[in-house]
């Protein structure tokens, strides 16, 4: 448990380390600040997915870096080796479920691919309008 937390820190450090491979585009929506003295404000700002919801994976081959949440010592022996050998992909909004319309945010159980339901279930985070975690 302690190692696998450790080992959980490592890589959560390693991620902030280096470059996505490409840039995260989290999905826009538009959500309202309510006061009884102001009424309602428009505010814009967006969804991002859990750091789980992105591959990590070798940066000259698909060998992922970490699968299941078990690490490839191989590849990430530390911090700071894995920081250099691994990319981290963006994240896909539309394979993870998440999608938003204005003010309305749809998060999905399942998603049709291949004619398949496929488990998605998504964990989502709101972003201010200076990307920032909003509570
Ligand atoms: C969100 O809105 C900004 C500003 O209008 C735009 O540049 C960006 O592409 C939008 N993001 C997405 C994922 O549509
Ligand atoms: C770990 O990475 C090495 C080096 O790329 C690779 O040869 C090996 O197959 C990987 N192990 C697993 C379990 O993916
Ligand atoms: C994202 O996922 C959707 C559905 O799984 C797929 O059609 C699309 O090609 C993917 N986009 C990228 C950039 O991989």
């Amino acid at each position: 448990m302690a190692i696998k937390g450790l080992a959980a820190l490592a890589l959560l450090s390693a991620i902030h380390g280096h470059q996505p491979a490409s840039p995260d585009q989290p999905p826009n929506l538009t959500t309202w600040i309510c006061t009884s003295s102001g009424g309602c404000v428009a505010q814009d700002t967006s969804i991002v997915l859990e750091w789980e919801s992105r591959v990590i994976h070798e940066t000259d081959s698909p060998t992922p870096c970490l699968s299941t949440n078990v690490i490839n010592s191989t590849i990430c022996p530390d911090p700071v080796t894995c920081a250099q050998n691994c990319v981290v992909e963006a994240a896909n909004y539309t394979h993870s479920g998440v999608s938003t319309a204005g003010d309305t945010l749809t998060l999905q159980q399942y998603v049709h691919e291949n004619g398949q339901p496929q488990p998605a279930s998504p964990r989502v985070f709101l972003l201010g309008p200076d990307f920032q975690y909003l509570e």
